[in-house]
């Protein structure tokens, strides 16, 4: 069975208290038992983890590779917004990624609106709350 990465940055393990206004109130644990049910449903397996730490979000797009994964849904938080390495790192594995978020950053502040995890994705799906993770893992299963 393939499986699809979905890693998370920094601060998505707050979810469910953080600027719910903005987030939403399900956790990442709720959004993770609906991609399972939905990964059972596509014939994929998920492989979901959550970091505060850039340089680990690097080392897992790697660990992609390295065990052949068919592709990653990246939230990367505010990194997504700063990280020239991840940008490196997602043009380096040859593992379509796929950008999410919950929120649409285009329509927040201007510091949002430079997206380099979107310089190298291969898609993108945002401002749908949980359901940006769903939308994705279809797109991703279908790659
Ligand atoms: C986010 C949007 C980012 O701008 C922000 O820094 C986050 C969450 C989202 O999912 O909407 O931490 O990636």
């Amino acid at each position: 069975m393939q499986t699809i990465f979905v890693l998370n940055g920094p601060n998505l393990n707050l979810l469910g208290t953080r600027e719910p206004e903005i987030y939403g109130s399900d956790t990442l644990n709720d959004i993770a038992r609906m991609l399972d049910d939905q990964a059972k449903e596509l014939g994929v397996a998920i492989d979901m983890r959550q970091t505060n730490h850039e340089g680990v979000l690097v080392d897992w797009l790697h660990e992609a590779r390295e065990v052949g994964a068919k592709a990653v849904l990246l939230n990367a938080g505010a990194y997504t917004h700063t990280s020239i390495a991840l940008l490196d790192a997602i043009k380096a594995i040859g593992v379509p990624v796929i950008e999410v978020h919950l929120s649409d950053p285009s329509q927040r502040e201007e510091f949002r609106h430079i997206s380099y995890v979107g310089m190298g994705a291969v898609d993108e799906v945002k401002g749908l709350g949980p359901r940006s993770y769903s939308v994705a893992l279809a797109k991703a299963a279908a790659l």
